[in-house]
């Protein structure tokens, strides 16, 4: 780590992510975009991959300048030693994951997360011969049980669920993994480096997928996994042989938004708590879920675990999804899509996306019912965002 970063590591995190990792080359204020899929082979690099060593500088698969940068920048903010980022939130879940799973393997897990990993444990850990053993996080004592039934090689969860916004209690699952032997990985898409750092309370990897806050414009795709060096150092190899690694353009997107993600996750943040609370005083919304509010079961594990509560707001609105669809559809400022985290306001039904499969019985049994909307919150002024309800709520 050269002497800039040591001291950095010292800095607040907003010094962090405008600072870390960025790479002047010709005086440049930012890290130019490495745009080469190949570079030079000299003696030392045909020496350090002869010997193996990850991110041997001979390949952009195996390294590239440009996405090194954002991988400083990303651990300094996770307090981890070293990161690694990829082409998509889903290739550093699966390569993380198949690191330290192979067949006959178990994971220990929960079905309240983003549906695409479920999607991915069913159809394809499986088929590999993967034990995929789901319980709820939410009980200690089960997941205890789950971890003491059988040997178990990753206990994996998220900080704040997609999308019912449980809060998992990291320090106590952290333990357990460790006293069953399991390691214990987390995606903690939803409460960033700014809010959270897992690797503190006791978790071996932290995964985003940059997709969402990290980078915070919805224009690119991507991932990121943060960890001590030598967990890092085994998934790179994963990472070279599956090849979901990122492009550098992608790389320069990201690392520009990062260095604005502190005042975005904090304004964010500010404008979901206000309109979670003006939500919850009106007639016609059922019930709102966000971890900031004291009516969320996990208010005070949010406090212990997070500096702020998430920029996602979910709520139900009264009568039925159709009521809901109505409210979405008479929105002037929120654009009806998937995905989070951006500059602007996103807004949607599980019961029409993700959960758009699934029997209502089974999502009320999940904690989706009817009328559930998740929302995104972006950088629009409160007010407006406030009005822009009001006036659509008044219309139902
Ligand atoms: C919590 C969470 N993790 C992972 C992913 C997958 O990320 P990507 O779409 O970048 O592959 C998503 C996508 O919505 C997500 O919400």
């Amino acid at each position: 780590m050269s002497s800039d970063e040591e001291r950095l590591k010292k800095a607040g995190k907003g010094t962090r992510a405008v600072h870390s990792g960025t790479t002047s080359s010709h005086n440049s204020i930012n890290t130019p975009i490495f745009q080469s899929s190949t570079f030079f082979l000299d003696d030392e690099a045909y020496k350090m991959w002869k010997a193996g060593v990850p991110r041997s500088p001979v390949y952009t698969r195996y390294h590239n300048p440009s996405t090194r940068a954002v991988e400083k920048k990303i651990a300094q903010l996770e307090e981890a030693e070293e990161a690694l980022v990829f082409s998509t939130g889903m290739a550093a879940i699966c390569t993380t994951l198949f690191t330290f799973l192979g067949q006959g393997d178990r994971i220990v897990t929960t079905r309240n997360l983003y549906g695409g990993t479920v999607l991915t444990l069913d159809q394809d850990f499986v088929r590999f011969g993967i034990d995929v053993a789901y319980v709820d996080m939410k009980d200690l004592d089960a997941v205890e049980a789950a971890l003491k039934s059988k040997e178990t090689k990753v206990l994996y969860c998220e900080t704040v669920s997609n999308p019912l916004l449980e809060v998992s209690d990291l320090p106590s699952l952290a333990n357990l993994a460790k006293k069953y032997g399991a390691i214990p990985i987390v995606d903690s898409t939803f409460a960033t480096p700014i809010s959270c750092q897992p690797l503190n309370f006791g978790f071996e990897a932290v995964i985003h997928s940059v997709t969402k806050l990290l980078n915070g414009h919805s224009d690119i795709l991507g991932g990121t996994v943060a960890g001590s060096k030598e967990i890092i150092d085994q998934i790179w190899y994963k990472l070279r042989n599956f090849g979901g690694s990122m492009d550098p353009h992608q790389a320069s997107l990201l690392e520009r938004g990062i260095k604005t993600l502190h005042v975005r996750y904090e304004a964010s943040t500010k404008t979901a708590g206000e309109l979670a609370s003006w939500l919850e005083s009106h007639p016609k919304i059922e019930k709102v879920i966000y971890p900031g509010l004291k009516s969320h079961d996990d208010y005070e594990l949010c406090k212990k675990i997070m500096d702020t509560p998430s920029t996602m707001v979910c709520f139900e609105v009264k009568d039925d999804d159709e009521a809901g669809r109505k409210l979405m559809d008479s929105l002037n400022i929120a654009a009806q899509a998937v995905s989070l985290g951006g500059v602007e306001s996103l807004i949607s039904m599980p019961c029409s996306t993700t959960h758009v499969s699934w029997k209502a019985e089974d999502r009320l049994a999940a904690g989706i019912g009817p009328g559930f909307i998740r929302f995104s919150t972006g950088l629009e002024d409160s007010e407006d965002l406030i009005a822009d309800f009001k006036q659509a709520l008044d219309s139902l």
